[in-house]
């Protein structure tokens, strides 16, 4: 493998894993910030995202002299042989992305980038928008290529560098493989195609991870209708492999800043071809379902009126391992929760901030007291370990709603309270 010279346009999550790993593998990499505060802080290593692994990576390419951060694009670029844009592309007007930071690099890098050096999309963007910069560059010696990413927030650092497939688009002959290249080392299968097919393969893949779970918390619902067992269903059907185990456990709704946001300019970016991609549409009104389904249990485990009753939430990131708040199911919960009157008082040991209408505290123990209900809403492993007997005795009422089948319902019935999950039989 040649090392190359890379520039990485972004430093959020994906663009800092990114440049702190291409690093690793050898390669000399700029990451560009418009954040002065935040490149002065990455270039003293300090890593605000809480990303097992990053700081350590981050903090040994700046020793070892491979990694920099810096302000500026257009100045970064002038001797790159590739730019990697790992800028955000949120959910815009009417669910289709918005790419304005995207065209705005695009446009501020132009005319600095040398002869021959590639602009590569990192980031999610929809499929025709390789060909769109492209004309937006106006360079015919500029190769673009799509080369997502199928980075796990809370795993990146190890899904980037053990991963289960490199993808690699462009419709310039010899340009995708140069970018698969850079990857050589790490040994993964590598799909080398054009530029639409790639950029396809992030949505296909999230949208199917989407579509997924929808169907095992639709499935979970049936379980709790036919007195089945989730966990039974999900083992028997996890042996098969072509369906696999993994993204089979149900849980508040899937969320996050990716799923939500991907399905959704999926839907839109088909609707536009005149393909109304029902499957998908089902699949964002399941998971906003199942946010309702979970409201209601709440409510009769409080006896039907949510107004004045105190609840409990026992997580409010999008999932464990991550301070994310994101389009997270809890949050959402949450607010739900508070609009029909309820008292909202809630722990998650990643997230100290103060949030609309919910009162967060510093530990389980605060979030249960007086409360009518306790409901887990996101899968840290700790809430597995708390002492129940002295939940009971905070807590006012006696259900325990764990919405993501984390805890030993036996162990929550011996401290004398009741444990309802999703998709298993009831534990009174
Ligand atoms: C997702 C994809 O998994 C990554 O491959 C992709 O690169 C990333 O989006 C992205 O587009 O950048 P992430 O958003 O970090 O990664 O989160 P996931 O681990 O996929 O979880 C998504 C949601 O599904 C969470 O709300 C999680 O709690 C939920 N989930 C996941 C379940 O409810 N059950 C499961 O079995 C798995």
């Amino acid at each position: 493998m040649n090392a190359a010279r890379i520039v990485v346009v972004g430093t959020g999550y994906v663009g800092l894993t990114t440049g702190a790993c291409l690093a690793s593998l050898g390669h000399t990499v700029t990451c560009v910030d418009v954040d002065t505060v935040k490149v002065a802080r990455l270039s003293a290593g300090r890593v605000d995202i809480l990303e097992p692994g990053l700081a350590e990576l981050v903090a040994r390419g700046l020793t070892g002299g491979t990694l920099s951060f810096v302000v500026g694009a257009a100045e970064a670029v002038r001797d790159a042989d590739a730019v990697f844009l790992c800028v955000p592309t949120p959910m815009g007007a009417g669910g289709a992305a918005d790419l304005r930071a995207v065209e705005d690099v695009v446009t501020e890098i132009a005319d600095h980038l040398p002869p021959d050096c590639a602009v590569v999309t990192k980031s999610t963007v929809p499929v025709g928008t390789t060909r769109r910069i492209s004309a937006l560059l106006g360079r015919s010696d500029i190769a673009v290529v799509s080369n997502p990413e199928f980075l796990r927030e809370g795993t990146a650092v190890d899904d980037f560098l053990g991963p289960d497939r490199i993808v690699v688009g462009s419709d310039t002959p010899g340009a995708a493989q140069w970018i698969a290249d850079l990857y050589a080392s790490l040994g993964a299968p590598s799909v080398v195609t054009d530029a639409a097919s790639a950029e396809l393969v992030k949505y296909a893949a999230n949208c199917f991870l989407a579509m997924k779970l929808s169907y095992v918390n639709s499935i979970a619902e049936l379980c709790e209708r036919f007195g089945a067992d989730i966990e039974s269903v999900t083992e028997g059907m996890g042996h098969d492999r072509r369906i696999g185990r993994s993204f089979l456990k149900p849980g508040p709704g899937w969320g996050g800043s990716c799923l939500p946001k991907d399905t959704s300019a999926l839907l839109r970016m088909s609707e536009s071809t005149g393909f109304g991609f029902e499957l998908l549409d089902a699949a964002i009104a399941e998971n906003l379902a199942q946010r309702e389904r979970i409201i209601a249990k709440i409510a009769r485990a409080v006896g039907g009126n949510l107004a004045d009753a105190r609840i409990g939430l026992l997580g409010l990131a999008f999932k464990a391992g991550t301070n994310d708040l994101r389009d997270s199911p809890a949050l959402g919960v949450a607010s739900v929760l508070c609009a029909h009157g309820a008292e909202v008082t809630a722990y998650d040991p990643a997230v100290a901030e103060e949030q609309p209408g919910i009162l967060v505290v510093d530990s389980a123990y605060r979030a249960a007291k007086g409360a009518d209900a306790v409901v887990v809403l996101t899968e840290w492993p700790e809430f597995r370990r708390l002492d129940w007997h002295y939940m009971a005795e905070s807590m006012h009422g006696d259900t325990v709603l764990d919405t993501r089948n984390l805890l030993d319902p036996d162990t929550v019935l011996d401290a004398g309270l009741s444990w309802q999950g999703i998709g298993r039989p009831r534990a009174v």
